[in-house]
């Protein structure tokens, strides 16, 4: 078979023009590496004087090939093409547009020169794989771009500005005609001024102090906790201040095959792929619906969730009528819209222009005449069947045929609230996190009779209001709080046992839980639980008891912080410190519910809690409520501080073995009838099958 052609090479009077065209991505596969190095080579022996390479479609070079990283490399590597690159007698410019990330960005690198579009934009993303640049590029950046700067860039592995890279010497020149003729002029120049052959591996490292790298760790310690390839990405950086070229890039490749094959990394590029696929909705796929257009949004209430909400539309563009009951609610509510933007300025990831740009597309009313030409609206009132059933029947009443009619609920039916409109086709949950202009999850609720242009619209709408969305069925509490339910009833049978709610939150955070349960509990108010279970039927109520501490608090006028008492005392930063009164009330409850206390240790806490999620998400899959497990996995980490190291419950069970599980669950089961293993967990146990490679049935 002949290979598509992925380069393209011709000649331009004295210069060669190399043309990357490998859409969508030109990601560095291995048919683009292959191709490229026999193009460079070529080209040293005819008539050009100097190269410039760049990219077509939308994009320069946005990384390597991730597929690739499971198998055994093939030669050309990254590592070969560099050299061939490095080894040109020709001077190679590389011309950036789009996103140059990654293996691309560590081939402009190793280029000449280097020159970019104003919008274009560069970054070293590896660390999100749990990974590091790993061909020259922990070496090179540094060189170029100095030590501080270099490691901020690839720890955080946020991407900078064409007039960032310029300021700090990554990039020569800005070009603001379109490529290849700017680049083309570009090297023109070059040649005019007969300039050298520079290559970055030549330039003097400025070290920085003795101090500064044990000073840089621990400043970063917090921030990168249980993660392995930042601390390998600072040794890399140390070596470029002490070490040879050569010599560190031996080391740079060392450690990044250690990376490599790391379970961290793993879990974190199973995160990466889990998020793709969690786009596609199976079911749907065959036509593919065509998504509405959404061009305006309303939402309904202005509290907690409604301003957050209206925040994440506002920022992507949208105007936003915002709805509230009262004028001085409204106003509430604005001013929380304000303060969001105001907090990101204060922490520089927005500007007051952007601000202002925003608060100019917020409309605000008292009105619901006002939403009748809105083609999305999203109901966030309170969390009562009844008050969200009377808004849909207005909302139908009112609003123009095909508007999309969500909820922002956290518990309630979806199909019930449809049935109060008489367009249910038109109606789905659309759940976001607080704090939902931050929190990246969308859990999108597809209700019995939601049509499949709605799904597909609204997981259109996720991208551009930069979430990850992921498809759930309608049960109580869909995905995420179902699963918590568990989770947190484990947590009250502990504290019953005999832990204390720091013990339980400190063997959690260590585990790798963004917050323990008693804090997250106190973060979103006791009282949010207490009013659901108030909801509940009498047979749930009594499947509900374990939670009677959590009531208790909330019957003594402890919240959480709203109230600065929940399981723990707070103080003005939000500091939490233990309270004897809390220790008291558990004690006496284990004594109410005849416990004897016992000591508990970290291990046990951390294999309960956790057991706990999988098992409920075993359910959630065979009641094929998710997709498929990894769906399962993105609504733990970007929804519930689930440690993305650890890849999501179901792929941290997969890893461990989904038959040690089951027997770890049957064992817990035999102590204690609350724990009923899922019919799944059996099924793969004894199959010999992971949730990874579990299908659903339809
Ligand atoms: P909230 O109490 O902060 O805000 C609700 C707002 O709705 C109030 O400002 C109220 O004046 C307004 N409202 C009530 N009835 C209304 C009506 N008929 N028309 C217009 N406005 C009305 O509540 P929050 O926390 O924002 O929750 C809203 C919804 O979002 C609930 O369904 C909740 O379960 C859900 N949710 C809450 C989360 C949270 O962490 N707070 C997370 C995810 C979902």
């Amino acid at each position: 078979m002949i290979p598509v052609r992925v380069i393209n090479y011709k000649c331009i009077g004295k210069i060669g023009v190399i043309a990357i065209d490998h859409p969508p991505l030109n990601v560095l596969a291995h048919v683009v590496r292959k191709q490229l190095l026999d193009t460079i080579n070529a080209a040293q022996h005819d008539n050009s004087a100097a190269l410039v390479l760049y990219c077509t479609g939308k994009t320069f070079i946005a990384g390597a090939d991730i597929n690739e990283f499971d198998s055994e490399p093939v030669e050309p590597t990254l590592r070969t093409l560099f050299a061939g690159i490095i080894h040109s007698k020709k001077i190679i410019v590389a011309a950036m547009h789009g996103t140059a990330l990654g293996g691309g960005l560590e081939l402009a690198l190793c280029c000449h020169y280097r020159c970019a579009q104003p919008a274009s934009k560069m970054g070293f993303p590896e660390v999100k794989l749990g990974l590091l640049p790993g061909a020259g590029g922990t070496q090179r950046l540094p060189r170029l771009v100095g030590v501080q700067m270099a490691l901020d860039m690839m720890l955080k592995g946020h991407t900078i500005t064409a007039a960032q890279a310029m300021q700090h010497n990554l990039i020569d020149r800005i070009v603001k005609e379109d490529l290849p003729q700017a680049a083309l002029a570009y090297t023109q120049e070059l040649l005019d001024h007969c300039q050298p052959l520079r290559l970055v591996h030549n330039i003097e490292m400025h070290s920085p102090s003795t101090s500064f790298f044990t000073t840089y760790r621990k400043k970063i310690a917090r921030q990168t906790q249980g993660y392995f390839s930042p601390s390998k990405i600072i040794d890399c950086v140390e070596d470029a201040c002490t070490l040879s070229f050569a010599e560190g890039i031996k080391n740079e490749r060392k450690r990044f095959m250690q990376c490599v094959v790391s379970p961290q990394s793993g879990a974190l590029r199973h995160l990466f792929f889990a998020q793709r696929h969690a786009r596609k909705i199976s079911h749907l796929l065959s036509p593919p619906p065509t998504p509405r257009s959404i061009t305006s949004v309303g939402i309904i209430g202005g509290g907690t969730m409604g301003s957050g909400i209206s925040t994440c539309f506002l920022s992507a563009g949208f105007p936003v009528t915002l709805l509230e009951l009262e004028q001085d609610i409204l106003a509430r509510g604005v001013r929380t819209i304000q303060t969001n933007y105001e907090r990101g300025i204060a922490k520089g990831k927005v500007t007051e222009a952007h601000k202002k740009e925003c608060m100019q597309r917020l409309i605000t009313t008292t009105d619901y005449a006002h939403l009748a030409e809105c083609d999305l609206i999203i109901e966030a009132v309170f969390e009562n069947l009844d008050i969200k059933k009377k808004v849909f029947t207005r909302l139908d009443a009112l609003c123009k045929p095909d508007a999309i009619l969500a909820s922002n609920t956290s518990y309630q039916n979806i199909d019930q609230i449809a049935a109060a409109t008489r367009r249910p086709q038109d109606v789905l949950g659309m759940h976001f996190f607080s704090p939902a202009h931050i929190m990246q999850l969308l859990e999108v609720v597809q209700g019995k009779e939601t049509a499949p242009d709605i799904l597909a619209t609204i997981m259109t709408i996720a991208k551009k209001i930069k979430k990850i969305p992921v498809v759930a069925q309608v049960c109580f509490g869909f995905i995420g709080n179902r699963m918590f339910e568990p989770y947190l009833a484990q947590m009250h049978l502990c504290l019953l046992e005999g832990a204390l709610p720091e013990q339980i939150d400190q063997a959690m955070e260590k585990w790798g839980m963004a917050m323990g349960p008693c804090a997250v509990g106190d973060l979103a108010g006791l009282d949010i639980g207490y009013k659901m279970r108030e909801g509940l039927s009498a047979e749930q109520k009594n499947e509900a008891r374990i939670f009677s501490l959590s009531d208790h608090l909330v019957s003594m006028g402890r919240l959480g912080r709203k109230s600065q008492a929940g399981f723990y005392l707070y103080d003005a930063q939000n500091k939490r410190r233990s309270d004897p009164e809390v220790t008291r009330l558990i004690e006496s409850e284990s004594e109410k519910y005849g416990m004897k206390r016992r000591s508990i240790n970290d291990d046990e806490i951390q294999r309960r809690l956790v057991y706990a999620l999988i098992n409920e998400g075993a359910y959630i899959l065979g009641e094929n409520i998710a997709q498929r497990s990894s769906d399962i996995d993105l609504v733990y980490v970007y929804g519930y501080g689930f440690p993305p190291y650890r890849g999501g419950p179901m792929y941290y069970a997969d890893q461990i073995g989904i038959k040690k599980i089951y027997a770890g669950m049957k064992e817990l089961s035999e102590q204690d009838p609350l724990w009923r293993p899922a019919p799944l967990l059996k099924e793969l146990a004894e199959s010999n099958r992971s949730f990874a490679n579990y299908r659903r049935s339809d």
